[in-house]
């Protein structure tokens, strides 16, 4: 493994070239070992790199008493359903916390869920205020976690109005709903990744989202599977935006993820005048994978984004700050309120680092405004989120920023384990 670069090492790369093999989604990863666990198995779950997020939802797993046994390399045989109480660490990882929430709030367990200090800064009502509503018992601590979730063999079917675009909510829903005899339903106020949904309904469980809702008929259990998890779309992201702002680059990756509600920051790009192509090669279970490849040195176009376009692109927007830091023109992201209880507030992350490394940058409530400036060298406070280290190492190796020193540069492990090798073979 290639160490993470030491102070002041990340600098424009004079050219970017390969042809990238990206750690698994974890999005995917992590409902695959859930509703793995749920069906009881044998299921198998294969997979490359799975990040530190992911290893967290296997600890919890195996802390509730299911068998997860790594067979071969990358290779997980699950067997057996939660059936202990316990008290679990979920780390870093809120969707592993939201998602567990609902799977437990399903079964007749008592599990408290717990995680680092920024998980537990992170709001859990909104999933505790879903499943009491399916008449599970739980607690949070003011709001957050540890959060205590005391489940039930059956519960009420519900119809759930969501406070926000959330995935993760949906998901813990959902996952509740094998539980309840009847229809649940799930009402989001706009668009998210369907993964939950197309898992489940691989799995044999009737579940269909039309629109922003998603009904699930229960009791139902996931027939177990075999599935190998595609190549994360989120971790493309940081080579579609490096290759986009460098005026050398050709950059290929393989079996990624190509799910359309993962590509917005693809769409993004396009709209700024950026060379992308995407080609389906392969199906991976119900999600399609294949290459996605990008062409660095075209003039990029500033532009707004806001409303529904933004819980899509939710992961991706410190990237897309990035861009949108490199072009003349005036960009704005409006309505990502949801970035400030994300990992770390994103919000101000994105707005310092972009002002430390010359953007000019206006920190706004729900987003930003930027333009490019004159590029400085910097160093940046990621407050440990992976995002925020991974955006800001973009901006080095692509030159929107002269250099970039990461007060953290090992938190890129959460979501994107092999990152720094990854840096060092494009830019060799
Ligand atoms: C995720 C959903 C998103 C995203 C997170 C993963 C998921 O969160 O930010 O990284 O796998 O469901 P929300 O949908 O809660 O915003």
């Amino acid at each position: 493994m290639t160490a993470a670069p030491s102070a002041s090492s990340i600098v424009p790369a004079a050219r970017l070239r390969g042809r990238l093999t990206l750690p698994a989604d974890k999005s995917i990863a992590h409902r695959a070992f859930i509703i793995g666990a749920l069906s009881g198995g044998p299921t198998t779950v294969s997979l490359g790199s799975p990040g530190g997020d992911v290893v967290s939802t296997i600890g919890c797993l195996r802390a509730l008493g299911v068998s997860i046994v790594k067979e071969a390399p990358g290779r997980y045989a699950i067997t057996g359903r939660p059936s202990r109480d316990a008290t679990v660490d979920c780390g870093n990882s809120g969707t592993t916390m939201r998602l567990l929430a609902g799977a437990a709030a399903g079964m007749p367990l008592s599990v408290t869920l717990d995680g680092d200090a920024s998980l537990r800064g992170r709001p859990m009502e909104r999933v505790a205020n879903l499943l009491r509503a399916a008449g599970a018992e739980v607690t949070t601590t003011e709001g957050h976690a540890p959060m205590a979730v005391t489940g039930r063999a059956r519960l009420a079917a519900t119809t759930h109005h969501l406070p926000v675009a959330s995935a993760q909510l949906i998901g813990a829903a959902a996952l509740a709903g094998l539980s309840a005899k009847g229809e649940t339903r799930i009402e989001a106020p706009g668009p998210t990744r369907d993964h939950t949904e197309r898992m489940l309904a691989f799995t044999g469980v009737a579940i269909h989202r039309e629109g922003a809702t998603t009904t699930l008929t229960g009791p139902a259990r996931p027939r177990p599977f075999e599935l190998t998890v595609p190549g994360d779309p989120s971790a493309a992201s940081a080579w579609l935006v490096a290759a986009a702002l460098h005026p050398d680059a050709q950059l290929t990756m393989a079996d990624v993820g190509l799910n359309p509600t993962r590509l917005a920051l693809l769409g993004l790009l396009q709209r700024m005048g950026v060379e992308i192509r995407t080609r389906v090669t392969d199906v991976s279970g119900p999600e399609p994978m294949g290459e996605i490849s990008v062409r660095g040195g075209r003039p990029l176009h500033a532009l707004t984004i806001g409303g529904g376009e933004v819980a899509d692109l939710i992961d991706e927007l410190p990237l897309a700050a990035i861009a949108m830091g490199s072009v003349d023109g005036t960009s704005e992201v409006r309505g990502a309120g949801e970035l400030r209880v994300k990992e770390s507030d994103r919000i101000a992350a994105v707005a310092a680092g972009l002002a430390a490394i010359g953007a000019e940058v206006t920190e706004l409530p729900d987003g930003w405004r930027v333009r490019r400036g004159r590029p400085r060298a910097a160093r940046i406070a990621t407050h440990g989120d992976h995002r925020i280290a991974i955006a800001f190492a973009v901006a080095a190796i692509s030159g929107v920023a002269s250099a970039v020193e990461l007060d953290d540069p090992e938190c890129t492990a959460v979501s994107y384990p092999g990152f720094w090798a990854d840096v060092a073979a494009v830019t060799a």
